[in-house]
Formats: C-alpha cells, sequence, structure tokens
C-alpha cells in the first residue's frame, strides 16, 4: 500500500492530474497495488481556499506521504499578489521543507515524435538527455533580497549563493545517474564571471576523482544553450544550478516536441515530489486540451524511484509509447496525419494500453 499526496494546484494541473490518478488506478488494477490518494490544496487554489500559497496541512499531509504528485500553480488572477503570496511560493516552499534539492528532468524523444519538434529530425533523432537541476539553494532562496527606495528610486536586489556541501550533494547525484547512463556529465556554470560557479567548477572537480568511471565536461550556460539546440545528442547527464537549470531544461523539453512531454522528479528528503516541468497553462485551462503526458511520465518516475516498481513504472512509459504510434495527439503535439484528442481520452487510452499489455 502507497499514499500519495496529490496536490492539483492551478489551471491545467486539475485536468493532467486527473488523468494521471486515472492511470495509477489501471497500474493498481493490473498489479494488485493499493494506492491512497490524500487531495491537498497549494497555490492559487490554497491562497483562494486559506489565503495563503502553502497551508501547513499540505506539508504535514506530504511529510506523512510515500510521495507527492503535483500540476501546477499559478495564473493571472495572482499575478499582483505580493511576494509571500504568490502561488510560486507553495512550489518553492515545498522544494525546501521537504529538502528536495535534486531535480531530474529527463528529455527524451519518442520517435513518433521526431516531426513535432521544432528542431529539424535528424538534429532531435536519438536525444536522451537528463538535466539535474539543483533545487533548492543558489539565487531562487539567497538572502538579502527584496526591492527597496534608494536615492529616491527602486531598486531590488536577488542574492546568488552556494555552498561547497550543497554543490557536493548534487553533484554526486549528477555523478550516481549517469553512471547507470552513458557516463558523461556535462557541468553547467558561469565560470568566467561568477564566484558562485567558480567554485561550482571546483567542487565538481573534486567530486569527480569518486567516478573514475564517468567523463566530466565543462560548459558555460550561455555555450550550453547554444549546443542544445545546434547538437544535442553531444549531452548525457547535465548538472547545474538552480536557475540554469530551469532555463536549461524548459529548453531541454521543447526538443523534444512539447514542454507538454517532459516529465521531472524532486529527490534528496524523504518523500519525493513528482511534477511535469510545464505550467499551469490558463489560457487552455478547462478545455480538455492539455497534455496529460508529462503528468503520467512523472508517475512513472514515482513508481520507479519511491516505490521500486520497475516493471510497473516500464508499463506506463511503454503505454505513453503506444499510445503516441498510434497517432494520438493532444493540440501541442498533433501534426498532420495525427489524429487530435483531449486530455481526458488520452488518459483513457493510456489506461486500455496498461491493461491489455
Ligand atoms: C519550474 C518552474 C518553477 C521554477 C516556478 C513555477 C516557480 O518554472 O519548476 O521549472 O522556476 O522552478
Ligand atoms: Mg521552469
Amino acid at each position: 500500500m502507497y499514499t500519495i499526496t496529490v496536490i492539483p494546484g492551478d489551471g491545467i494541473g486539475k485536468e493532467v492530474v486527473g488523468g494521471a490518478l486515472k492511470v495509477l488506478e489501471a497500474v493498481s488494477k493490473k498489479y494488485k497495488h493499493q494506492f491512497t490518494f490524500k487531495h491537498a490544496l497549494a497555490g492559487g487554489a490554497a491562497l483562494d481556499a486559506v489565503g495563503i500559497p502553502l497551508p501547513d496541512e499540505t506539508l504535514k499531509s506530504c511529510r506523512s506521504s510515500d510521495a507527492v504528485l503535483l500540476g501546477a500553480v499559478g495564473g493571472p488572477k495572482w499575478d499582483d499578489n505580493p511576494p509571500n503570496l504568490k502561488p510560486e511560493q507553495a512550489l518553492l516552499g515545498l522544494r525546501k521543507n521537504l529538502g528536495l534539492y535534486a531535480n531530474i528532468r529527463p528529455a527524451k524523444i519518442f520517435s513518433a515524435l521526431l516531426n513535432a519538434s521544432a528542431l529539424k529530425r535528424e538534429v532531435v533523432e536519438g536525444i536522451d538527455i537528463v538535466v539535474v537541476r539543483e533545487l533548492t539553494g543558489g539565487i531562487y532562496f539567497g538572502t538579502p533580497r527584496g526591492i527597496e527606495t534608494k536615492n529616491g528610486e527602486p531598486v531590488a536586489t536577488n542574492t546568488l549563493v552556494y555552498a561547497e556541501s550543497e554543490i557536493q550533494r548534487i553533484a554526486k547525484s549528477a555523478f550516481d545517474i549517469a553512471r547507470k547512463r552513458r557516463k558523461k556529465v556535462c557541468s553547467v556554470d558561469k565560470a568566467n564571471i561568477l564566484e558562485t560557479s567558480q567554485l561550482w567548477r571546483k567542487t565538481v572537480v573534486s567530486v569527480a576523482q569518486q567516478y573514475p568511471d564517468v567523463e566530466l565536461s565543462h560548459m558555460y550556460v550561455d555555450n550550453c544553450a547554444m549546443q542544445l539546440v545546434r547538437n544535442p545528442r553531444q549531452f548525457d547527464v547535465i548538472v547545474t544550478e538552480n536557475m540554469f537549470g530551469d532555463i536549461l531544461s524548459d529548453e531541454a523539453a521543447m526538443l523534444t516536441g512539447s514542454i507538454g512531454m517532459l516529465a521531472s522528479a524532486s529527490l534528496g528528503g524523504k518523500v519525493a515530489l513528482y511534477e511535469p516541468v510545464h505550467g499551469s497553462a490558463p489560457d487552455i485551462a478547462g478545455q480538455d486540451k492539455a497534455n496529460p503526458l508529462a503528468t503520467v511520465a512523472s508517475v512513472a518516475l514515482m513508481l520507479r524511484f519511491s516505490f521500486d516498481l520497475q516493471k510497473e513504472a516500464e508499463d506506463v512509459e511503454s503505454a505513453i509509447e503506444k499510445v503516441l504510434d498510434n497517432g494520438y495527439r493532444t493540440p501541442d503535439i498533433v501534426t498532420e496525419n495525427s489524429k487530435k484528442i483531449g486530455t481526458q481520452e488520452m488518459a483513457e487510452r493510456l489506461c486500455s494500453a496498461i491493461v491489455t499489455s
């Protein structure tokens, strides 16, 4: 029996999580597992209900679960809220409070989607990248921060700070992952300018000594952004700090055809959190247009990393492949000869693929 705290959040979050839960139910039926879902509020939904983005009750529920599944948070309704009352604070609070410093974002191309990528087929064919993003440090959390008035004008400050121990642990995560893959780590920084990056590079180099079987390279972040588009196949594991990882993982997602495809796992604490990389997409919310595949793929990561259910995880991943091979697409990845379907039908087709396989 596994207990999962489910946080649908805002916008398309509810729809994509709804689809992913159906898939989990199909897995539970086939393999006779019992998944217990505890629904909790965060983000705009929590602001509307109780006035804060991350209620204590939600954190408590997460802490007493085996895993957390999150949809997405945010939306224009709360854009003018003060910084501490923005929906996004819920996400940062969850990551920090649960100690989830290692964010794993795999970007793998499905052969059925080669034509959906904005890049040429020969550039994206065969890409299989994992972005390992540091998630609880850097400029997202550094202090001092804020906006004050100096000499009669507003001045805003954020602080980019990293301790050696924070870099060591994320570097280890990256090398451990690389060891089970093609054994290549590219560490991305801005060491030509930033002291934080100089410490980052030095620390990654020293951690690498414990991994002589893994090849380490370094790249400046601007070059990496360019290389990802020029020749993405050169990458295996990319390890980088919080904000660089935020940006590069969106870029990596787009190589695979749509940001609606990219899953993520946030690890490091007792309880891990799984969420799609995409946002709440308020423009298409409630219209049955959202792509649930990133959330479903996140559930596969949950089965694998949190529950050690390898066969079940593979089953979910092959269901995704099968439905795509059969030509079914949500609007974000639809191409000329494919069949356009909605969020719910996509979920139902995944479930039948699981049950019948
Ligand atoms: C992500 C998102 C979040 C981030 C936002 C919503 C706070 O962009 O998970 O990549 O910046 O980390
Ligand atoms: Mg992001």
